[in-house]
């Protein structure tokens, strides 16, 4: 395959989302959202759709994206920190099926949207986000379940209650229908105790509010190299609903969440080629493949470690340590800093990173004025080309 559509390529397991996307719907329930900025294109939106999973959209362009898609829009949960007015605009128009409230001005700019002519065909449904003062255990880039964040309305401060009591009123004039409450804390965590935490600060809070949904967000980690071990989708939702047991959130409340990365992280990987291997003796070997930190940004950013392996040889031994580099002129382009790889790996060999399906082709770039790499869907033994290579005549497409 490699052979045929060429290196860079992240390449996804179709059954394995498919899987993943039917373990989150049936331990969370209907309602339930797969957050498209771990990766998205249409293929990903319709297949989240298919498998009865919403879809969390954070910005007009997943937004948009999600409806080119054909996913109806009441299977849309739009966030986002700083909502323009038209994102919500677009978002009221369509009738997505929850608007996750984020801040004061955006209710406020609901309120105007909703009382200007055209006004939607029936008011927006939304959830309040609430930040409820918990710290968990992961990179300090991606926490944001405590107080000191740009995001929602914060518990502790009284602005979460200062909140909901706009909605209501703003209710009560049929400006829009407060459904219930949201919260996310990070990205990548490992310890069920963490959601734990979460609930137990919000539980009590949520069941004197008598409202019927409660979203926990997303964020279960997953395994990304050799020993590291996280819960599963079915463990985290089984934890959380005890969780809102043991506090006190009634029975009959709707309680979701919206995974992004335990979806689809462990469905990809990325091959690459092999370009140079330079030893410097008594330092360390690079070894130079045909992508880099613009198709996998993640460790530059957040140390993020990976694995490596050549697919052609997938069972051999590993004992010879590499570092695998991409092809920036940066140093801090690294992709797996001691990677583990078979004797004798050489110059054209391909080589899998695994573990890259999410937050790597969302977040990859055009640095370098690399082209970005397609992603192709296997099934059955079969691959098809779901987004394809960006060519050098693409770089050039903005360009007035
Ligand atoms: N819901 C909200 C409101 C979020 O902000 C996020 C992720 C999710 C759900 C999905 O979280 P997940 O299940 O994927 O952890 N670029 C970083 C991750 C940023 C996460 C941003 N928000 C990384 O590569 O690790």
């Amino acid at each position: 395959m490699a052979a045929e559509v060429g290196t860079p390529v992240f390449v996804y397991d179709e059954a394995h989302l498919r899987a993943r996307c039917q373990e989150a719907r049936l331990a969370w329930g209907d309602g339930t959202a797969y957050a498209t900025k771990a990766f998205l294109c249409r293929a990903m939106a319709a297949l989240a759709h298919e498998e009865g999973l919403c879809l969390d959209v954070s910005t007009g362009g997943e937004l948009h994206v999600a409806l080119a898609a054909g996913v109806p829009a009441e299977r849309l949960v739009l966030h986002g920190n700083n909502k323009s007015d038209a994102e919500l605009r677009t978002a009221l128009a369509s009738g997505v099926g929850r608007v996750v409230v984020d801040s004061f001005d955006e209710l406020g700019r609901i309120e105007r949207l909703v009382c200007t002519p055209p006004p939607p065909s029936r008011p927006p449904t939304v959830l309040i986000r609430v930040t409820p003062g918990v710290e968990a255990h992961t990179h300090e880039f991606v926490r944001t379940g405590q107080d000191d964040s740009k995001f929602g309305f914060s518990l502790g401060g009284g602005l979460a209650d200062e909140a909901v009591a706009r909605a209501r009123a703003m209710e009560a004039k049929g400006l829009l229908r407060l459904a219930g409450v949201h919260a996310h804390i990070g990205s990548q965590i490992f310890l069920l105790g963490s959601f734990d935490a979460e609930v137990e600060a919000l539980g009590g809070w949520f069941a004197g509010l008598g409202l019927e949904e409660l979203c926990v967000g997303g964020g279960l980690g997953v395994p990304y190299v050799d020993r590291e071990d996280a819960p599963t989708i079915t463990e985290w939702a089984a934890e959380v609903r005890d969780a809102c047991r043991r506090v006190g959130v009634p029975p009959q409340t709707r309680v979701t969440a919206e995974p992004g990365r335990s979806i689809v992280a462990t469905a990809a990987l990325t091959l690459y080629t092999v370009g140079t291997i330079k030893a410097v003796p008594g330092v360390r070997t690079y070894l130079s493949v045909d992508g880099g930190m613009s198709d996998n940004p993640r460790p530059v950013l957040y140390g993020s470690g990976y694995e490596a392996f050549l697919p052609g040889r997938a069972g051999a031994d590993r004992p010879w340590v590499a570092t695998v580099a991409g092809k920036h002129c940066e140093s801090g382009d690294v992709i797996v800093r001691d990677a583990h790889l078979p004797a004798g790996t050489t110059v054209g060999d391909v080589l899998a990173v695994p573990v890259t399906g999410a937050y790597g082709y969302s977040m990859a770039s055009n640095y370098n004025k690399v082209p970005r790499p397609p992603v192709v869907f296997v099934a059955g033994g079969r691959h098809r080309v779901v987004v394809r290579r960006e060519t050098y005549d693409d770089l050039l497409r903005l360009d007035e």
